[in-house]
């Protein structure tokens, strides 16, 4: 899954990996649990992270890996914001294939209001909005009543910032899998359109490319 910090990578990614029955792998997320954990390795990229900044690429590549090498993703896994970088994408080539590149277009205005509304589950990392996809019982998780957060960098200076870095650094990456002709792109220019119908519009795009 490819796009923009709040174009819905992991809303979206976290239910197609229960409809594809292949686990969904977030580095964003591995970065977070490093952090919380306070390991040697969370305390330094804790910075990058709260920053809106990139983590160097051998950490990124490190996590990924080990993630990678768990029995679950033997039968294949659903990336969500990895590779970011033309380093990281030849990184991937020797450890793993793509099949396809999901890239989500959503316009600036509509991921400046997702993330100033966005709530993280702080133990199971399941994503809500306050004002578009509400949970059920205000401040708590739907799926294991853990308590809703709001992410270090969902405050509005560094989503500014994190967006910049995109177009820099990530969006570059783009021309890679275009040439590999592996890039589908899905638009969505409007602050609330149901998941579930992205992620019918995703599964028709892998089903496309089976037959
Ligand atoms: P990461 O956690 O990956 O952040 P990101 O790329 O900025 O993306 P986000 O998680 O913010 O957005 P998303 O696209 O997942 O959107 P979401 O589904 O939540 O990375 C964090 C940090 O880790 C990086 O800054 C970096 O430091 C480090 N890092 C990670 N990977 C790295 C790498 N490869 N290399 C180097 N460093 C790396 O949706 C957003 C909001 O919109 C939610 O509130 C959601 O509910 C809402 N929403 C989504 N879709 C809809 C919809 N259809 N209708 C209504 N609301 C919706
Ligand atoms: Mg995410």
């Amino acid at each position: 899954m490819f796009g923009p910090p709040g174009s819905g990578k992991g809303t979206y990614a976290s239910r197609l990996s229960v409809k594809l029955g292949v686990p969904h792998i977030s580095t964003g997320d591995l970065v977070r649990e490093e952090i919380k954990n306070q390991t040697e390795m969370g305390k330094r990229i804790n910075d990058y992270s709260s920053r809106g900044l990139l983590v160097p690429d051998n950490v990124i590549c490190q996590l990924l890996q080990k993630r990678i090498s768990q029995p679950d993703c033997a039968r294949g896994f659903i990336l969500d914001g990895f590779p970011r970088t033309i380093p990281q994408a030849q990184e991937l080539e020797k450890i793993s294939t793509t099949d396809l590149v999901i890239n989500l277009r959503v316009p600036d205005t509509v991921i400046i209001e997702r993330l100033e509304s966005r709530l993280t589950c702080r133990s199971c990392g399941s994503i809500y909005n306050e004002r578009f996809l509400k949970p059920r019982i205000a401040g708590r998780c739907d799926k294991c009543d853990g308590q809703l957060y709001q992410r270090e960098d969902d405050h509005p200076n560094v989503i500014q910032q994190r967006l910049e870095l995109y177009r820099k650094q990530t969006q570059p990456l783009l021309e890679y899998y275009l040439r590999k002709n592996q890039v589908r792109n899905i638009s969505n220019n409007e602050t609330h359109v149901p998941p579930e119908k992205v992620v019918e519009e995703i599964i028709n795009m892998i089903q496309a490319e089976r037959n």
